[in-house]
């Protein structure tokens, strides 16, 4: 699949600056409202190395700091792999910052070969993230990606 779908387009159109802070805010805010039943959507990034601090993000406050030894964020950190999680009761070290989730998503946002962050995207509905939700926010998150400057990684 190498067209650039609607909502590619839509984020791409937003973000109009190279600021990277302003375009995680937005990219968060464009995803809680593009997608359905979401209860959370934030960015956690890398800051010292191996630890994940609070970005932007929608929803309410969240658990600050996450080492990359906890939780499904910490493991989408670890392995580079997105996280696509049915049942977050499931999963023993699943950290909960609102009780009402019930799956998750979590993508590893990658610049320049390092691990910037993780996307932590959250819906209070079992199963809500299907492999094409997954593949569409992958997308979305390079389009993040592509359009900002960054500042060094786990400075
Ligand atoms: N549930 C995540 C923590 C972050 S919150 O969902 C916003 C985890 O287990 O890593």
């Amino acid at each position: 699949m190498n067209d650039v779908t609607l909502r590619e387009q839509q984020l791409v159109a937003l973000l109009d600056t190279r600021d990277w802070l302003t375009n995680a805010a937005q990219t968060c805010a464009f995803i809680a409202q593009q997608f359905d039943a979401l209860n959370w959507v934030g960015f956690y990034r890398q800051r010292p190395a191996n630890m994940l601090v609070l970005g932007p993000f929608q929803g309410l406050p969240a658990c600050n700091p996450i080492p990359f030894e906890q939780g499904v964020c910490g493991k989408a950190a670890r392995t580079r792999q997105t996280q696509r999680v049915d049942d977050v009761h499931a999963v023993p070290d699943h950290i909960v910052c609102d009780a009402a989730s019930r799956s998750e998503l979590v993508v590893p946002v990658i610049v320049d070969d390092a691990l910037w962050g993780v996307l932590d995207i959250d819906s209070p509905n079992p199963a809500r993230f299907s492999t094409a939700d997954q593949h569409a926010i992958e997308r979305l998150c390079r389009v993040f990606v592509e359009a900002s400057d960054f500042e060094a990684v786990a400075a």
